[in-house]
Order: structure tokens, then C-alpha cells, then sequence
């Protein structure tokens, strides 16, 4: 397979199962040292020794993403370990199937930590770092430097300051979903979890943007993971149907009539990651099947 990602780091989180481990498993094929960050810190080992055994060079990391200290503490402890993170997946996310009249507090907290907090403070902690891997000057302007010069009118390090930097020098990609671009009755408390981290990759694109950091979101589909034999379980049991029936109601929805393989997302987060993306930021992409067409 093409060596993309020779001498990166890639910090994948959520990387012990389903979409996260295809992501992994596909910048390591490609050369990337990969994190496998991961709260389920059993299903973590496994996805490390997995990409180990086939030549890959992986880490286990346990932690609870929603925690921004333990995202700082991960970051120090990557940067004593392989001393740099070139890229980051914010993969991990967690959903509950409810009816929104009976969403708890509780539940709305939780999918909120992991989902929403759990992307803005990992970004913030993944970039602090990517920028202290910088080149020359650019290295010593600091984001609250590039907030205060966009307040007054400026934006970020000056012509100089960039001559001579080409292409980019980290790539974040941010997982959102289909139900970040419109309501979902059964999942109101995801989907508005979904909708921010469009929004945070929006922000996080302009603000990192004069340290040549690329931010990209991927909005999947459907893929049948382990996430989503949950979602069929509960609708099953909500409506009172046959196991099976949700998803498949779902798969007949979407225009190229099949579900989304771990490999078809994993394809498309290596291609933001690639250097043939070095122009593009602050986009949220389909990988869909045309399911979604905004
Ligand atoms: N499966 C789909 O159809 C689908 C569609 C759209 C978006 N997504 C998104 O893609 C991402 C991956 O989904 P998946 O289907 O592989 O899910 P999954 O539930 O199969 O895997 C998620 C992984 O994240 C980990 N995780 C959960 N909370 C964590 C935390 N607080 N800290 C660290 N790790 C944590 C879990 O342990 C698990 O290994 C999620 O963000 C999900 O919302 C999935």
C-alpha cells in the first residue's frame, strides 16, 4: 500500500472497535505510528497487537476523551514516547436510541462530553502540541495571539513569517455525522452533538489555519458497527419489531443501496489526512452513499 504517512503520528481516539479501528488499521498500513485512544482499554490492546501483527507500529492509550486533562496528560505522554502528533481523529462518540421527550439530563450530559467536549478540548490539546512542532517563528505565535489579531483586524503570522512554508504541517479530522446536517427524533441529543462538531471544525479550521493545520469533518452514513447493531436493538425493542428491520429500512434509503464499510470511511479520513488535501479545511464531507446531498 502507498506509504502516505511515513514518519507521522496519528492519534486515532475511539480506535479499539468499528470505525475508528478501520481508521487506524489504514493510516498504519500507510506508514502512520498510530494512538489507539480508547476508554475500553481491553478492546485498545487488542486493536494495537491487531496492527502490530501485520507490520503496523501502534500504541494503546487508555483514557475517557470527555476528560480535557486527560487529553493534556495523553498528549505529554505521546510527545515523551514518539515526540510528535501529526495527525488527530476525533473518532470516539457514544448514542443513546430515545425518544426525545425522554432524554435525561444525564444522557444529554454524557453525549455531550464525549461527542462535543470531548472534540474541542482534544483539539485544543493535539494543537498546542502540533504547533510546538512548527518550524521557525511561526512556532512562537500562540492561539490567543491569533484570536487577539483577528479581533483587531490582523490574521496570524505575517507574509514573511510563512515564506518558504509549503503545504501543511498537521491534519485534525473530526467525526460528525449524517445526523449533524438535520434532526433525528430518536436521537435529538446526538444529533445536536453532531451539528456542533461541524461548527467547532468550522472554528478550529480558522483558528489554526495561519499554523498550516488543516481541520475537516466526515459525516458517515450508515456502517454497521457495533454502535449501530445497538441503535437496531433499541429501535427493535422501542417499536416492537424484528432485529434487523431498522437498519435495513435505513440501508433502502440510500442511493447506492448499501451500507458504508469500515475501509469506505477509512479511505476517505486517510485521503483529508494525505497531502492531497493540503487545501482543503474547515469542510464537513458525506461519505454516504448520497444519502445526504447538503
Ligand atoms: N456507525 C455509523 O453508522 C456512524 C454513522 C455516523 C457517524 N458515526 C460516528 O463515527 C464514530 C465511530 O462510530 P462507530 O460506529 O465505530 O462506534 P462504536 O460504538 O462501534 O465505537 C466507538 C468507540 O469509541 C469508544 N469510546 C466511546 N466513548 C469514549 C470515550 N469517552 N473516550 C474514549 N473512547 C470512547 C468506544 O469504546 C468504542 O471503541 C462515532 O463518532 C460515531 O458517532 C458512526
Amino acid at each position: 500500500m502507498n506509504q502516505r504517512f511515513l514518519n507521522r503520528v496519528a492519534n486515532v481516539t475511539g480506535a479499539g472497535q468499528g470505525i475508528g479501528k478501520g481508521v487506524a488499521l489504514r493510516l498504519a498500513q500507510e506508514g502512520a505510528k498510530v494512538i489507539i485512544a480508547e476508554f475500553n482499554a481491553a478492546t485498545g490492546q487488542a486493536a494495537a497487537a491487531e496492527i502490530e501483527s501485520i507490520g503496523g507500529k501502534a500504541m494503546p492509550y487508555q483514557i475517557d476523551v470527555s476528560d480535557p486533562s486527560a487529553a493534556r496528560r495523553m498528549v505529554e505522554d505521546i510527545a515523551k514516547a514518539w515526540g510528535q502528533i501529526d495527525i488527530l481523529v476525533n473518532n470516539a462518540g457514544v448514542v443513546s436510541t430515545r425518544p426525545m421527550m425522554e432524554v435525561s439530563e444525564a444522557q444529554w450530559d454524557r453525549t455531550i462530553d464525549v461527542n462535543q467536549k470531548g472534540v474541542f478540548f482534544m483539539i485544543q490539546a493535539v494543537a498546542a502540541q502540533m504547533i510546538r512542532q512548527l518550524p521557525g517563528s511561526l512556532r512562537n505565535v500562540g492561539v490567543a495571539d491569533v484570536v487577539a489579531e483577528e479581533m483587531s483586524g490582523g490574521s496570524g503570522p505575517s507574509e514573511e513569517e510563512l515564506v518558504g512554508l509549503a503545504g501543511s504541517y498537521g491534519k485534525i479530522v473530526n467525526f460528525s455525522s449524517i445526523s449533524g446536517r438535520r434532526g433525528r427524533p430518536l436521537a435529538a441529543d446526538y444529533a445536536a452533538s453532531k451539528a456542533a462538531v461541524i461548527s467547532i471544525t468550522q472554528s478550529a479550521a480558522l483558528a489554526l489555519a495561519p499554523y498550516r493545520i488543516n481541520v475537516n469533518a466526515i459525516c458517515p452514513g450508515i456502517v454497521v458497527t457495533p454502535m449501530w447493531e445497538q441503535i437496531d436493538k433499541d429501535r427493535a425493542r422501542l417499536f416492537g419489531a424484528p432485529q434487523g428491520q431498522a437498519v435495513t429500512a435505513f440501508i433502502n434509503q440510500v442511493p447506492l443501496k448499501r451500507a458504508a464499510t469500515e475501509e469506505d470511511i477509512a479511505g476517505a479520513v486517510a485521503f483529508l489526512c494525505s497531502s492531497d488535501a493540503d487545501y482543503i479545511t474547515g469542510q464537513a464531507l458525506n461519505v454516504d452513499g448520497g444519502f445526504e446531498m447538503d
